[in-house]
């Protein structure tokens, strides 16, 4: 479950004692000192309040807002230092790190997918900083290396954000971003390898779509935006205004046309997609990460494949109460992935030649959620559902006719059965392509159950618990609780290297939540942890801890929480309302003051997931209770607690985590005995495209410092 970090995310924007007692003497001394020092540094907290609906609100580290003063570059610096004296406490990092790259060092494949005369996937030989894209002529002949992301730079900071390919495949564009940034630049490349002298630079939140002719493509940037604070890397301020613009494949990006903008709703997104026949372009518009989007269809044919501005767009859906995601289309028939009166999503029609039919079911709603839904082979649909969040691999298959296998033009025909991939044609049998293996770890030693708790209203709540098949129920264990609970994002028992070692070494328990607010029940399962519904995540949350601990599986103590993005708000709020819950926590990349997080980058758009600080007084007041920012205790103890956050996070800004850390350190650190630290790396973003070495030793920080916390120890 890797870098599942799901703020704004659709478009890829589309977020562990008892040892402790012997280390309480010098954690005092060292936090102390560090208190001392946050004092001349940060001159002290300020002044700085400002007023909203009636509420003062103190604001004393506003000035760790400033991303590029001297002073937050200092503050910032001097926090590290003291973050890495505990991530190297504990004595057996280098063997964590070690077996952590000894676990990454396999070779490891995508599946291969035709794009035009060839095919392609995605390989790493084991310790490359990024995958590597691969050519071939057949699935099994040698491959070719087509585009390493991973030598653009150096320090394989340059990473691949997204890529597409001309309907005949003989154009890939590729959206590069640097040190982990959303900014982006397109490149475009034919398919012997040639790069073509095309480069369209501060694009972000971007697909690239291109018209079937091969002459050109649709995609976003920002209007108005400030290069030079850009270049910086540390820009903090909104994205509005987006463009959706044509640009024509042999001329300068200056030239490229305006297609579509909205200044009356600077918040909107535009995501172009070519119809499958080339004769369309739809485009999708959506003003936040709710599930919930407007359609336009424009006419590529009339158009001759440029629209431009003011372009007389059929508006399919003029309103944000569902989404529609787009299929395949026959002629006028389009097939979309809805959850329009539908929760756990279903298939539906729409013909543009009769609108007035609107959407007509194909795959009506069922029990369980659908989550995914492809074409596959041309006229093939392959559906797969989650019940309790495990897919079932129920693939219902919607197929042409038999009278009339070849043809495009068809009504699909429900056959649910399951497809059997040898039955036409020998090729194209499931096979396995290629088999990965990991070093020295016997899998059948663990095992991985899914339990169900009851949360604090009495909702049943799944939960994946690993461990060794031995483990003793003693209430010892070293732990490590690993939840998210938002933006409609499920959360799978998934294979992660550290948690193999966490197992493996530390003789530890991995839980992972399945809190409310993810998408692991459709829809109503997201919105229970939404807006004003968002304490019952905190409450999932906390009573899966006194679950593992009522079960004797763990105790407070030797119990770590963690989480990214806003799994790191989760972890930092919690922190707050139930610190003797714990005996570490680290939060990453978190969203931490809720009061202004509107205001930063794409923040905006999580206001239907959070609330409207500025517009909903209602909103406001539920906010300022669980703002982490805003809730620190003076009069409990905290336990040790690192925030991990980067510097070119432009997702969520990491002033969150610097002005959280500042907080901590200064409330609730005179009565705590535990490490409050930050970590920030450098040349890094919110977590996609992060080098692996990078990944490695961020990793590598964040079990060190669990270790040494929960006083978990080493076995090899
Ligand atoms: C479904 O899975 C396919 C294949 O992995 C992927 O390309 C597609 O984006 C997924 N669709 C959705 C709606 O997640
Ligand atoms: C913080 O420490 C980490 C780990 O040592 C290092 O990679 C990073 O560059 C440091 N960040 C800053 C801002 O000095």
């Amino acid at each position: 479950m890797h870098h599942k970090y799901r703020m704004g995310e659709e478009i890829s924007l589309v977020i562990l004692i008892p040892s402790l007692l012997h280390c309480h003497g010098q954690h005092r001394n060292l936090l102390r000192h560090l208190s001392r020092r946050q004092d001349c540094l940060s001159s002290s907290p300020s002044d700085v309040t400002y007023t909203q609906h009636g509420v003062t609100v103190a604001d004393p580290y506003r000035w760790l807002e400033n991303l590029n003063s001297e002073e937050t570059k200092a503050f910032v610096e001097a926090q590290n230092k003291t973050a890495a004296k505990f991530m190297n406490k504990f004595e057996d990092k280098q063997k964590f790190k070690d077996r952590l790259t000894e676990l990454f060092n396999f070779e490891r494949f995508g599946v291969p997918r035709k794009r035009g005369d060839y095919y392609y996937y995605f390989r790493n030989s084991g310790l490359q900083s990024q995958h590597v894209l691969y050519q071939l002529d057949t699935p099994k002949s040698e491959p070719r290396v087509f585009l390493d992301p991973g030598a653009l730079e150096a320090d394989g900071t340059a990473s691949l954000k997204t890529h597409s390919f001309s309907h005949s495949g003989k154009l890939m564009a590729y959206v590069i971003s640097r040190s982990g940034s959303d900014w982006c630049t397109i490149y475009l490349m034919d398919c012997h390898g040639n790069k073509l002298d095309d480069v369209i630079e501060w694009v972000k939140f971007t697909q690239t779509a291109f018209t079937h002719d091969d002459k050109g493509f649709y995609y976003v940037t920002y209007e108005g935006l400030n290069v030079d604070a850009v270049k910086a890397g540390t820009e903090t301020g909104a994205d509005l205004n987006q463009r959706l613009l044509y640009h024509k494949i042999g001329t300068p990006q200056s030239e490229d046309v305006l297609v579509h903008l909205d200044r009356d709703n600077p918040s909107y997104r535009f995501i172009p997609k070519i119809s499958d026949d080339g004769k369309y372009i739809l485009m999708t518009i959506k003003k936040d990460t709710a599930p919930a989007s407007m359609l336009y269809i424009g006419d590529l044919e009339t158009a001759n494949n440029i629209i431009t501005l003011g372009h007389n767009w059929n508006k399919i859906v003029d309103c944000f109460k569902f989404r529609y995601y787009y299929l395949t289309s026959d002629g006028t028939v389009f097939y979309f992935d809805t959850n329009k009166d539908a929760p756990r999503s279903k298939i539906v029609k729409y013909d543009l030649s009769k609108p007035e039919e609107g959407f007509i079911d194909l795959v009506p709603q069922s029990e369980d959620v659908l989550v995914n839904s492809s074409v596959v082979d041309g006229n093939k649909l392959v559906l797969t559902y989650m019940r309790d969040v495990k897919d079932i691999i129920v693939v219902d298959l919607w197929a042409a006719p038999p009278s009339d296998p070849s043809s495009r033009r068809h009504t699909w025909r429900y056959c649910r059965r399951p497809y059997d991939f040898g039955v036409e044609d020998q090729e194209k049998r499931l096979s396995i392509f290629r088999e990965i293996s990991v070093k020295n770890f016997d899998s059948t030693l663990f095992e991985t159950k899914q339990v169900f708790y009851e949360s604090k209203d009495g909702t049943k709540i799944p939960i994946f618990v690993t461990h060794r098949k031995d483990l003793v129920f003693d209430g010892n264990n070293p732990t490590f609780l690993f939840g998210y609970g938002g933006f409609s994002s499920s959360l799978k028992a998934g294979f992660t290297f550290a948690h193999i070692v966490f197992m493996q070494h530390f003789g530890g328990v991995v839980a992972v939540a399945n809190l409310r607010g993810g998408g692991e029940y459709g829809q109503n399962w997201h919105s229970a942890g939404t807006l004003l519904n968002k304490q019952n995540v905190f409450d999932d949350f906390q009573y899966a801890a006194k679950y593992l601990i009522n079960e004797k599986y763990t105790q407070a103590s030797r119990l770590a929480i963690n989480g990214q993005s806003n799994g790191g708000l989760l972890v930092a709020a919690c922190v707050n309302q139930a610190p003797e819950l714990f005996g570490a926590a680290v939060a990453e990349v978190s969203g931490l003051d809720m009061l202004r997080f509107h205001k930063f980058t794409i923040g905006h758009s999580w206001q239907s997931e959070y609330g409207y600080p500025d517009d909903t007084v209602e909103d406001f007041h539920n906010l300022l209770k669980y703002s982490p920012l805003h809730n620190v205790h003076k009069n409990k103890p905290y336990p040790a607690f690192a925030l991990f956050t980067a510097d070119h996070d432009d997702r969520v800004v990491p002033l969150h985590s610097y002005k959280h850390i500042a907080e901590l350190q200064h409330t609730a650190g005179p009565l705590t005995r535990n490490p409050l630290v930050l970590r920030t790396a450098t040349k890094t973003g919110h977590g996609e495209g992060k080098p692996l070495a990078k990944r490695i030793e961020e990793t590598t920080d964040k079990f060190a410092f669990i270790a040494a916390a929960i006083g978990a120890t080493w076995r090899d």
